[in-house]
């Protein structure tokens, strides 16, 4: 069932790449993803991939739920279909608790409560808890994933333009309505997107998701106005929350295990990384997250990286398991977590237009969260469906409030 409608996604992220797979999954060949820089280049391909199965609640849990077991059956789907590997695997979850150590290795004879944990932990854990077990917890290779996505959509008549999306043109119809007493021109309907130094794209759909980039959007909208209330409120509460990460390569450990740390460092502070193994030797670690802010450099490959923040990183893990200590730091990197005003992502069409949708500010759990986004945003646009953790995230709740200012 071919589907011949234009498709224009706004952001080559997981967010996108996942939109773009559930259209064409439902028959839309005709699909153009605008990337600036380059394919997962911003939190997609920097992330852990943690997956957990069970905590959210409420309208939200069924959401992370269903894109818990889409994420299993995907990965089975990429293997067997495709040939593609996504690092997806089924994991045991502890927190523990550590106090900083002097040694960067630690010999660890007093150690109180390592029951259950892996051999190879040696640090001095105070406490832990199993957070999940294979059935509720799992990892994939996000930038695999967000790659192997996009692979589909063009072996399927898809397209990726690398370029910086920078504006709309507006269908503009006068609309006599009984809010708008001055009958106002009013554009409603987007036609083209602009792209800084390329045609422009025509399309009948169009999807910004940008990630934590969204926020520079808002000014393409600042001249559609419809009912005097401004539409780029709904895009102007997204910004970004920077985090470092590392990756470090080694042969071993490489069993299914993840850890969330509190770490009691010297100075007094606790640290809260998270340490990932992955099934072909390499140990991610991230952490440091910052302020939110929107004042975001434009590439995802030029976003500051400090030092010590990842020479940090690498000591926790070494304190963790110190058969670590001669690893290579094989990647250093920052990143910006997506993140909206009040902590829930926006899905849904942006009201006051009637062809332009939005997914974004994801946050912690955009990997999680990304297969039923695109799912539910694909039933949302081809058949007016919306799910109720949809109707929790639809962007309208920005408009109302921010029309009235
Ligand atoms: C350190 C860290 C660890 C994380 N770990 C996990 C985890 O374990 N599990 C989990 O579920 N989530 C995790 N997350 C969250 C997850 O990574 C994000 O929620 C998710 O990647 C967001 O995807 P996105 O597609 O919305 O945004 P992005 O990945 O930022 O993609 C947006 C894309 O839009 C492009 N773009 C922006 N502006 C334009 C423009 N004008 N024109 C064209 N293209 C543009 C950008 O270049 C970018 O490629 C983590 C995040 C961080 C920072
Ligand atoms: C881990 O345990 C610490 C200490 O009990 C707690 O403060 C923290 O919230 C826990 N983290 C997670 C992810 O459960
Ligand atoms: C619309 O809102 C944005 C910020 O969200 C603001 O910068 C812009 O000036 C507003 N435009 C009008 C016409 O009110
Ligand atoms: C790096 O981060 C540390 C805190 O983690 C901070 O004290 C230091 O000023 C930062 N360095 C730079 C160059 O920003």
């Amino acid at each position: 069932m071919a589907n011949p409608i234009r498709i224009c996604i706004i952001g080559g992220g997981i967010i996108g790449a996942s939109i773009g797979f559930y259209l064409s999954e439902a028959g839309c060949s005709n699909i153009t993803i605008i990337e600036r820089t380059n394919i997962a280049c911003g939190a997609s391909g920097r992330a852990g991939g943690f997956l957990a199965k069970n905590w959210r609640s409420g309208a939200e849990g069924k959401f992370s739920e269903s894109s818990f077991l889409a994420h299993a059956e995907l990965a089975q789907r990429l293997k067997d279909e495709f040939s593609t590997d996504v690092m997806y695997r089924r994991l045991t979850t502890f927190n523990i608790t550590i106090n900083e150590n002097n040694d960067e290795v630690n010999t660890n004879k007093h150690t109180s409560d390592k029951q259950s944990l892996p051999n190879w932990i040696t640090a001095d854990v105070h406490e832990k808890e199993m957070l999940g077990d294979e059935d509720t917890t799992a990892q994939v290779h996000p930038g695999l994933l967000t790659n192997a996505l996009v692979k589909i959509i063009e072996s399927r008549g898809g397209r990726v333009i690398i370029g910086g999306a920078n504006g709309f043109l507006f269908e503009t119809i006068t609309t006599h309505t009984e809010k708008d007493e001055h009958h106002q021109t009013s554009p409603v309907r987007a036609i083209k997107l602009l792209i800084e130094d390329q045609e422009p794209i025509e399309a009948d759909i169009f999807i910004l998701a940008m990630g934590p980039w969204t926020y520079q959007a808002a000014p393409w909208f600042r001249d559609a106005i419809v009912f005097k209330e401004n539409i780029s409120h709904q895009l102007d509460v997204i910004g970004g929350v920077k985090a470092h990460s590392i990756v470090l390569k080694n042969n071993q450990p490489t069993e299914p295990y993840a850890f969330f740390l509190a770490y009691q460092s010297h100075d007094g502070n606790v640290l809260d990384p998270e340490i990932y193994l992955r099934p072909n030797g390499d140990i991610y670690a991230c952490g440091f997250s910052e302020e939110h802010t929107q004042n975001l450099p434009d590439s995802g490959n030029s976003v500051s990286i400090n030092e010590s923040n990842c020479e940090r990183l690498r000591q926790i893990v070494v304190q963790v398991a110190s058969t670590l200590k001669d690893s290579n730091v094989e990647i250093k990197q920052a990143c910006y977590l997506p993140q909206s005003s009040d902590g829930s992502p926006l899905i849904g069409r942006l009201h006051g237009l009637n062809n332009v949708y939005i997914a974004a500010g994801h946050s912690c759990w955009g990997i999680l969260n990304s297969l039923a986004t695109g799912a539910q945003l694909t039933q949302l646009i081809l058949k007016g469906e919306m799910s109720p953790f949809l109707k929790q995230c639809d962007p309208t709740r920005f408009y109302r409030r921010g029309g009235h200012r």
